[in-house]
């Protein structure tokens, strides 16, 4: 870390892009998985680590997509989604829903049933949350996507976790930053 002074100067300029994005990467979160059906039948499915609850009454979630992403119309126009969040042993899975890809489930089908609106929900993970889109919200560069939860679920599974560009167990993320 840089002197305090630097670490807490208001960034201004695209030569700060990569201090800011390092300082946003040393939050450390969860991973998840979004998936959708389009209204053409199109299932696509993508990494994110923007979750977080919005509110209990009414059950409101939300995240936010990539304006540029090229799943990122199919968001916008299905009428469900489901946040599926990853477990400790699902980072090969993160990985790849992170690159993008024509058919992203076929390498993973037996992996996924049929969730609310024909969305793809993966059978095993750490929770579900089934939503109706709500709204959405275009700021700067992304789109916050809220979703109504009808339907939810959850297990004991460890979760992944996500940090200064690493992804992995809790443990392993805890070696690798005292390293
Ligand atoms: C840990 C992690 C978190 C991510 N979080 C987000 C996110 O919150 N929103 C987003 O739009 N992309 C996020 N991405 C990038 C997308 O997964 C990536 O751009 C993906 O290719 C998008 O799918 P698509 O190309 O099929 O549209 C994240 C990637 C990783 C590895």
């Amino acid at each position: 870390m840089g002197s305090p002074s630097a670490e807490t100067s208001a960034p201004s300029t695209g030569s700060d892009e990569l201090r800011l994005r390092r300082s946003l990467g040393a939050f450390p979160t969860g991973v998840c998985l979004v998936t959708t059906v389009d209204p053409q039948g199109k299932r696509e499915g993508m990494t994110i680590n923007s979750f977080a609850s919005l509110s209990l009454d009414p059950p409101l979630i939300l995240w936010s997509v990539r304006t540029a992403a090229r799943s990122a119309a199919s968001f916008l126009t299905a009428s469900h989604f489901i946040v599926n969040v990853l477990s400790m042993d699902q980072k090969e899975l993160a990985l790849h829903f992170a690159r993008p890809s024509l058919d992203k489930f076929e390498a993973f089908e037996s992996m996924f049933d049929a969730g609310m609106g024909g969305c793809p929900r993966l059978k095993a993970c750490v929770s579900t949350f089934e939503c109706r889109r709500h709204a959405a919200h275009e700021e700067g560069d992304h789109i916050v996507l809220i979703g109504k939860i009808e339907r939810f679920d959850s297990t004991d599974l460890p979760p992944l976790f996500f940090h200064a560009g690493r992804m992995g167990s809790i443990h392993e993320l805890a070696e690798s930053s005292i390293a």
